[in-house]
């Protein structure tokens, strides 16, 4: 059974929320039982190879999602608002959020940001788009941050997540995503907010806690993060397929007789003719 709003913010049991970027992926997730699917816009780093999130565009997501949502129909599906869809005021952002539920059937959108989307979080709840918030290392924007750095390691910094985190939660986010910061930090946000926390790279005392699709799955040979732990190695298993095909074609080992087809023996006697 798909989980609704009420069902997570008051789940006692941890929440598992994984990415998923295609039909495949949300097939695994879904057959899985994780709680939640979340089409990032992580999409532009792993799957699409651009430099940055601030790149991928709302139909980048749009198109994803779509596949997403057919692998998994039965999962609660929350999808990421991508830089540019929102910052150009509270209509924009609603317009962009409506295409993303309507056109995807998400269950949810994703914002990162602070008191800066408070209006906008507001605005999209008030008319029943469910909001995930999004607070600590906010990789829109990472320029502005220092760069992909761990966040609120200052009395400032650990102010602004969270204060952030619970100005999100005044507007009306059900869950908030608390990105690369320090355990306690994550722990002491958890315990102000009456909605769950999701972390990553955030340490064990969240109330949920997401991974990249990537990352978990150890897709990438060699690009180890600190903040996720691969439960797979998927990309030396992938490499090691691809080059076992090309050895046993150039052996001409692959393929046997078995993984053709037949032809009644009668049709190509007439053909020969
Ligand atoms: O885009 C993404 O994958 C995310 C998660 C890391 C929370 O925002
Ligand atoms: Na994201």
């Amino acid at each position: 059974m798909k989980k609704t709003v009420p069902d997570l913010v008051r789940s006692e049991d941890k929440l598992v929320m994984v990415t998923a970027y295609d039909y495949p992926g949300a097939l695994s997730a879904e057959r899985a039982g994780v709680d939640m699917i979340l089409v990032g816009d992580s999409l532009g780093n792993v799957v699409l190879g651009l430099e940055s999130t601030a790149q991928v565009t709302l139909d980048d997501m749009i198109h994803h999602a779509r596949a997403v949502r057919r692998g998994a129909p039965a999962t609660f599906l929350v999808v990421d608002m991508p830089f540019g869809s929102f910052q150009t005021g509270v209509t924009d952002a609603a317009r962009s959020a409506v295409r993303l539920v309507k056109e995807t059937g998400a269950d949810a959108v994703k914002l990162e940001g602070g008191e800066e989307v408070l209006e906008i979080t507001a605005h999209l709840t008030r008319f029943g788009i469910p909001v995930m918030g999004h607070v600590g290392l906010r990789p829109q924007t990472a320029s502005a941050q220092g760069g992909l750095k761990v966040q609120g390691k200052t009395v400032e910094g650990a102010r602004m997540v969270l204060e952030g985190a619970r100005a999100a939660e005044r507007a009306g986010a059900f869950a908030v995503v608390l990105e690369a910061i320090p355990n306690r930090l994550a722990a002491l946000v958890t315990e102000r907010l009456r909605v769950p926390t999701i972390g990553i790279g955030a340490g064990p005392h969240c109330r949920g806690q997401v991974l990249v699709y990537h990352d978990l799955l150890g897709l990438y040979e060699g690009d180890e993060k600190k903040l996720a732990k691969r439960y797979a190695e998927l990309g030396r298993d992938g490499r090691e397929a691809i080059t076992a095909f090309a050895q046993e074609v150039r052996a001409g080992v692959f393929p046997t007789p078995e993984h053709g087809f037949l032809i009644n023996s009668d049709v190509l006697r007439r053909l020969q003719e």
